[in-house]
């Protein structure tokens, strides 16, 4: 891809949005942002005493490389700063200029579909039950070295999609054209296949 390409992949947590991003972006050789990333770094500032939005004004790239921003708490802290309007329109240029970067780019997120990028080029919502989610995360977590049930990954991740789903400010829900991917049955391979597909059908038209 030469020309500005947007591919949009919203969904809720742990659904398998990151993994797909970035085998989409590899295989289309283009930019990926995960977004979820720049949340994540305005969380953790807030559990360290500072003001979100003071915060999401002045991120810069190393904010976004920290080796905490995947703990549990620091979820939390990112879904709780993100219902603010201040936070959200502080990250919004960043995130609609990296989109429409030369070469093609793929941003992961909530409201990549309906608020960021409205015109992007593909849309996908990338979903699967709280149950399989929460327990792909917590594989994830265990993996990393985190000590957690899996009856508290399950009570996080259902509280995170509770306060994303009914904030007022760009609640995750997918884009009416986006192809909606239930990976409650699929393997990652499966998954990635599929959303390949569908940027391949908006590619060609
Ligand atoms: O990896 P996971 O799906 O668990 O979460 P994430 O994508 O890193 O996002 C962490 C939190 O940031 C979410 O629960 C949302 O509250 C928020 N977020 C958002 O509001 N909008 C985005 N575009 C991305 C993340």
């Amino acid at each position: 891809m030469t020309e500005p390409f947007t591919i949009a992949i919203d969904g809720p947590a742990a659904a398998g949005k990151g993994t797909i991003s970035r085998a989409v972006a590899a295989h289309f050789n283009c930019a990926h942002l995960d977004t979820g990333l720049l949340y994540r770094a305005v969380g953790a500032k807030m559990l360290l005493g500072q003001d979100p939005a003071d915060a999401a004004r002045g991120l810069t790239a190393a904010d976004t490389q920290g080796a905490g921003l995947r703990s549990p708490e620091v979820a939390q802290a990112a879904s709780r700063v993100a219902v603010l309007p201040e936070v959200r329109a502080a990250l919004l240029d960043f995130q609609r200029s990296f989109a429409r970067r030369a070469g093609g780019a793929v941003l992961d997120g909530r409201d990549i579909g309906t608020v960021i990028c409205p015109q992007a080029e593909v849309k996908l919502f990338v979903t699967a039950s709280a149950e399989v989610r929460a327990q792909r995360r917590y594989a994830e977590l265990v993996a990393g070295g985190s000590e957690v049930s899996p009856a508290q990954v399950l009570a996080d991740v259902r509280e995170r999609d509770a306060r994303d789903r009914d904030r007022a400010a760009a609640p995750l829900k997918p884009a009416p054209d986006a192809v909606t991917i239930d990976t409650s049955d699929m393997t990652i391979d499966q998954a990635v296949t599929r959303a390949i597909g569908a940027v391949e059908r908006a590619r060609t038209g």
